[in-house]
């Protein structure tokens, strides 16, 4: 991957925000391009949300309509702080959620080498999602959304991302300190975090897979949430949570993958990890069109998805991209000859697909692949 050069201030404050436009090896994307407000305050914000009465019920649901919210106000503030404790997701002990603070899981996941992933979500107290568009949620500004990452039961990362009142994200990573007690934003990313083979992305990455959604959040979408929670946990945020607490402007579908077990799997897999940046309205697609998001209105059968439908017996677009050989990106009863499962089962820069976040391919996803393209008749 080439990325566009980036100017960044001296440390201490740091706007996380790209404002250049974002370009891949191939694609640009000049979305979120506008500049960041002036940096005037002197960085950090005060308070973690919350007040004495709202204490330790961090997390619960009684606490997420509680009054209060969180005083991380969106409007008075020039970036995301430098220290995960001031980030509004927990309360000081770094373990309780802060209030409103809930959990949420996609059932689909990103694959990032095995990593241990948790997730959170603030939404501001009585706003909703506008869910008009049921396949491009619009979130709420001051939405906070986190994703920890966790390796041998430590916790190495936390990521958070945060919609600013011009519409646009901040986005940042934030390093574990070895005692666990708080973690420091590293806006330029950390290879072999903490001892450990996971490596921490920086900003620019960041904007690389989360810019080409119109909004940026990726794994809190309709379906991705439309799943029970397992063990249940009554604080989760599932899709008929989201519709029962009335935080949706629009009632959800009934949303079933279509196809047997193996045909879900396939598509599921392909909509979390390939869909972010393969979709209609991702820049990608001007140069590829593939479609591997799945739509809530197109679940009627595996054929009808535009993942079979932009796949199965389709040409490439960009034949001198990709490996030699393959000129289908998929051959029914055919793997090998498959452009899309060699890309996945490829690592390095040449080909790889997803072309970043993973070192390792992801062996159950290739095998499932495998299995489902020899299923598929000629
Ligand atoms: C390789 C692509 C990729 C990179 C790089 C990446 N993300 Fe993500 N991120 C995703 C995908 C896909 C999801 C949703 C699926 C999941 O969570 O497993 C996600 C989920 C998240 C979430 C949970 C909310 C959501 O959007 O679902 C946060 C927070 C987040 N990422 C922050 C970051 C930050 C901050 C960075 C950079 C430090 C970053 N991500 C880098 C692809 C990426
Ligand atoms: C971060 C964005 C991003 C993600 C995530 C991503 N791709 Fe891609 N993909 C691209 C870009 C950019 C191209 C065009 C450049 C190239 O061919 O390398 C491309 C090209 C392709 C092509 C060639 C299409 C053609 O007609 O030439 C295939 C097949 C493909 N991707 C499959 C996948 C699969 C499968 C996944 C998930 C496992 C995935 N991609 C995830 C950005 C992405």
């Amino acid at each position: 991957m080439v990325y566009s050069s980036f100017l960044r201030p001296a440390r201490g404050h740091v706007p996380a925000v790209i404002f250049l436009g974002i370009c891949s090896a191939t694609a640009c994307s000049s979305e979120d391009a506008s500049p960041p407000p002036p940096t005037t305050a002197s960085g950090g914000i005060t308070g973690t949300g919350g007040d004495g009465a709202g204490g330790s019920t961090g997390g619960t649901v009684e606490a997420a309509g509680g009054q209060g919210g969180s005083a991380m106000d969106p409007v008075e503030r020039t970036s995301l702080p430098d220290l995960l404790s001031e980030a509004g997701l927990y309360e000081a002990d770094m373990e309780t959620l802060a209030p409103g603070v809930r959990p949420f899981r996609p059932q689909f996941q990103l694959w990032t080498d095995d990593a241990a992933k948790r997730r959170w979500i603030w939404l501001p107290e009585g706003e909703q999602i506008d869910t008009t568009d049921m396949e491009y949620w619009q979130y709420p500004i001051g939405t906070r959304l986190y994703k920890e990452f966790v390796r041998d039961g430590v916790r190495v990362e936390t990521r958070v991302i945060e919609k600013r009142p011009n519409g646009g994200w901040w986005m940042l990573a934030y390093q574990w300190r070895e005692d666990q007690t708080d973690a420091d934003a590293v806006p330029e990313g950390v290879n072999d975090a903490s001892g450990t083979p996971h490596d921490i992305p920086s900003e620019e990455q960041c904007q690389t897979c989360h810019l080409r959604m119109p909004d940026k959040a990726l794994g809190f979408s309709a379906i991705q949430l439309a799943h029970t929670t397992e063990p249940d946990d009554p604080t989760e945020w599932t899709l008929t949570r989201l519709a029962a607490e009335g935080r949706l402007t629009t009632t959800p579908p009934t949303i079933q993958l279509p196809g047997d077990e193996t045909d879900r799997q396939v598509l599921g897999y392909l909509h979390g990890n390939c869909g972010h940046c393969h979709h209609p309205r991702s820049s990608v697609n001007s140069r590829v069109d593939l479609r591997l998001w799945l739509r809530t209105d197109a679940l009627d059968s595996v054929e009808g998805t535009p993942t079979y439908e932009t796949t199965v017996g389709v040409g490439l677009d960009l034949p001198e991209d990709g490996p030699p050989g393959p000129t289908v990106r998929i051959v029914p009863g055919d793997p090998a000859a498959s452009a899309l499962f060699v890309r996945m089962d490829s690592r390095g820069p040449e080909y790889q697909m997803p072309p970043l976040g993973t070192e390792d391919v992801d062996p159950t996803a290739r095998a499932l692949l495998e299995t489902w393209i020899q299923s598929l008749t000629p």
